[in-house]
């Protein structure tokens, strides 16, 4: 079992998304797909009903996610740890204890643009725009992943 977490900073807006769109992509007998924030304001709450309507759109059901902070046990349970923007890399690297912990944490859209250290942009403040924009970038950003994942 290869275990996978999405981090920003609500878990309302991308790291919902991130998850519904790649645990569609993959096998669930063989993969573990979450989520988790940074912060800790929308703990227990449905992802934004922006980002519930837009995954709806495109097929894909979040309403059985709930958020919930990330944690440094986190470490310790996924394999992989794909955070959304340079933000949540500095919060969730600022967690972790050894080297082995660092080594998991990676760029979401670095998977599209290696090296290149792109945010997918908080869309919160934004318009639905906004949130089919941040759509499209993980729905390109999984594609990659999951084909890596996958030759593993
Ligand atoms: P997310 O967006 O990190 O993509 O879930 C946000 C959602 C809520 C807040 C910030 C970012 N907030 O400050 O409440």
């Amino acid at each position: 079992m290869t275990k996978i977490l999405m981090v920003c900073l609500g878990n309302i807006c991308r790291s919902p998304l991130a998850e519904g769109i790649l645990r569609d992509k993959l096998s669930t007998e063989e993969f573990t797909i979450d989520s988790a924030g940074t912060g800790d304001y929308h703990i227990g709450d449905l992802p934004d009903q922006r980002s519930i309507n837009v995954a709806k759109k495109y097929g894909v059901d979040i309403t059985n996610q709930r958020g919930r902070q990330f944690s440094v046990t986190d470490f310790d349970v996924f394999d992989l740890i794909y955070v959304m923007d340079n933000s949540n890399f500095k919060n969730v690297v600022k967690l972790a204890r050894n080297e082995n912990d660092i080594a998991k944490v990676k760029l979401i859209l670095n998977e599209v643009y290696p090296n290149q250290n792109y945010d997918v942009p908080d869309p919160y403040h934004d318009s639905d725009q906004g949130f089919e924009n941040v759509f499209k970038m993980l729905d390109e950003a999984t594609d990659v992943i999951q084909q890596k994942v996958t030759k593993i």
